[in-house]
């Protein structure tokens, strides 16, 4: 097995980047070879525009559905993109680390989405869902939390995770990945936010890394989200009557 991890916290000292080191422990010493993009130490330019192609269809106006599709069909994909899709590319597994900054990612990741799911070339009208490029592979998001856990759920005061996470999810799931439930570590406080002591806060993190640890040692066990796939829609793209619907919000629409 090959696993990729996507790193996305600016600063090496963090509890991010210590979820992350052992993360690679763990696969490391189950035999799964691991590859990292770590987004901040490499630079990596979220931002998509026309100037990271150098071969325009369209000089004049930049649409990055256009200009993406003819990268791919001209091999003239941007170098750093061709790099993280290589790495994705031989990857059974690909485990996301960042913090929950706004309600979601930080804008970092949100941009390696933009820019490297690449329109024509990593999904088509029809190589989406479960027709996606990487079904077959797995997906497993771990995310932290600076409110505390009792802070969280539907109408509570840091808010739902389940929607937190939904755009992320959903976009994994229509690149044909297989979604595993994402691991949470709520709490990791500081900079002004206390809600419990030291002590007690340096043990729970403790044990969050060995849980960590354990989740990725039994990752074959781990349950998957379900999501709506292409027999479970009409022409329109409506759900039909018999088919499965997740979605975070539609019990209050
Ligand atoms: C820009 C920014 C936005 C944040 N937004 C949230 C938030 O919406 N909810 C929350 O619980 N914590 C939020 N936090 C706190 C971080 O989630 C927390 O500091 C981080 O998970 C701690 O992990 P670290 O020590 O590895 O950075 C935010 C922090 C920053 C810098």
């Amino acid at each position: 097995m090959q696993a990729h991890i996507v790193h996305v916290h600016p600063e090496p000292g963090s509890f991010n980047a210590a979820l992350t080191q052992r993360a690679t422990m763990a696969l490391e010493a189950n035999g799964v070879a691991v590859t990292l993009s770590d987004l901040y130490a490499s630079r990596f330019d979220p931002v998509e525009a026309g100037r990271h192609y150098r071969n325009r269809s369209d000089p004049a106006t930049f649409s990055a559905l256009a200009e993406q599709r003819h990268a791919w069909q001209t091999d003239t994909v941007p170098v750093d993109v061709v790099r993280e899709i290589e790495a994705l590319s031989k990857a059974d597994l690909l485990v996301i680390q960042f913090p929950l900054w706004w309600h979601g990612p930080p804008a970092m990741l949100k941009g390696w989405f933009d820019r490297v799911f690449m329109n024509g070339g990593l999904y088509t009208s029809r190589k989406r869902y479960d027709a996606g490029h990487f079904r077959g592979c797995r997906a497993v998001i771990s995310v932290t939390t600076g409110a505390p856990e009792a802070a969280f759920g539907p109408g509570a005061r840091g808010g739902d995770p389940e929607t937190m996470l939904w755009p992320l999810h959903y976009s994994l799931h229509y690149m044909g990945f297989t979604v595993l439930a994402p691991f949470w570590t709520f709490g990791v406080q500081g900079h002004g936010y206390v809600y419990e002591q030291d002590d007690s806060l340096s043990t729970r993190l403790t044990t969050q890394l060995d849980r960590w640890q354990h989740r990725l040692e039994a990752i074959d066990d781990a349950p998957a989200l379900v999501f709506p796939s292409w027999g479970d829609w009409d022409q329109q793209g409506q759900p039909l009557a018999s088919a499965r619907v997740r979605a975070p919000l539609a019990a209050q629409s």
